[in-house]
């Protein structure tokens, strides 16, 4: 395993590729807008560059870093010679699918194609492609360069050799596999979400406020980030989408979406991405207050 395309290059494609770069593979980013591309590479640059400032690298390891990734908006020429391909585009089943037939034209026989989708089916994915057993998730945690989770799903035909192949690849990135299988929001999501829409359906029903129900569990559970400062951070748009994945996937009514947070999206109210959610956000400001909206008399 030495070449790496990585498709899309948002917020989880640049840390992947900048993941793999600085562990010395060589690495096609490809994206179809050539802004998301060019913003990704000075996301590097300057992500590089903190970890310079602090000592964790060094700077000839940051050039080098930066000369393993080339871009490229071509997808068909971007991963026509690479040994795996790590697919970040947006979470869009019908963009994903799309993607998966032209990947399995594009790449040699033998490239593995993972997915880092949060919660839709590998199993699908993979049924769109005519090697099934070479397909499989590969979820990283935001921020990629920094968490040390892979998440490695199984789909229903992927094979040993390929499960193996990639724990051992994700252990090569110094982060640490967990092996799961395909099931609706596979580990991770299908415990965080239930806990973020119990925090939300805690606050709905009136029961403590933002910064009480946050404090609990920080305080006495030592979460780092308290539930709801975690759902504006994820986006409440994708929390809302894994609950409902959780909720069509399993159809338990456990995993109904709270009608808050349904609220809340159509508000347009979806966390730090938008200015506001359970929290208001001022550019440039690191002071956590709470949305005007839940401000308790
Ligand atoms: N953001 C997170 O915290 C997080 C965590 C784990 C997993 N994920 C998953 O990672 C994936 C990417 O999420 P993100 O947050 O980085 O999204 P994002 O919106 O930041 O980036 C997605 C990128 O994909 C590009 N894209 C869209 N269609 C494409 C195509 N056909 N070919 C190439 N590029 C294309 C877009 O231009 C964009 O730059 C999703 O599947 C998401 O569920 C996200």
């Amino acid at each position: 395993m030495k070449n790496i395309a990585v498709i899309g290059s948002g917020t989880m494609g640049n840390g992947i590729a900048h993941t793999f770069a600085q562990h010395g593979y060589t690495v096609t980013l490809i994206d179809i807008a050539e802004e998301a591309l060019k913003k990704a590479i000075n996301t590097i640059d300057k992500n590089l560059t903190r970890q310079v400032e602090k000592g964790t690298i060094t700077e000839a390891i940051k050039k080098q870093t930066l000369e393993n990734i080339a871009t490229s908006s071509d997808l068909k020429s971007g991963v026509s010679n690479v040994d795996l391909v790590v697919e970040a585009a947006t979470e869009n089943i019908d963009l994903k699918l799309k993607i998966f037939q032209d990947l399995d034209a594009a790449t040699l026989p033998d490239t593995i194609l993972a997915t880092n989708t949060s919660s839709i089916s590998i199993t699908e994915i993979a049924s769109v492609t005519k090697r099934a057993d070479k397909v499989i998730g590969m979820h990283f945690m935001n921020p990629v360069p920094v968490m040390k989770l892979v998440e490695v799903i199984r789909g229903y035909n992927t094979s040993n050799e390929v499960t193996s192949t990639i724990m051992e690849l994700s252990r090569s990135l110094e982060k640490i596999p967990v092996e799961v299988n395909d099931y609706p929001g596979f580990i991770a999501n299908r415990i965080l979400m239930p806990m973020i829409n119990e925090a939300i359906y805690s606050l709905y029903e009136g029961v403590a406020g933002v910064e009480e129900i946050d404090s609990v569990m920080k305080l006495g559970m030592a979460h780092p980030m308290g539930p709801l400062q975690l759902a504006d951070f994820i986006g409440l748009d994708v929390c809302l989408s894994i609950l409902n994945v959780l909720h069509d996937g399993f159809g338990n009514p456990k995993y109904a979406p709270c009608p808050l947070l349904v609220n809340m999206v159509q508000a347009g109210h979806k966390g730090i991405k938008s200015g506001n959610g359970f929290y208001a956000y001022t550019p440039g400001s690191k002071e956590l207050k709470v949305s005007s909206r839940f401000v308790r008399n």
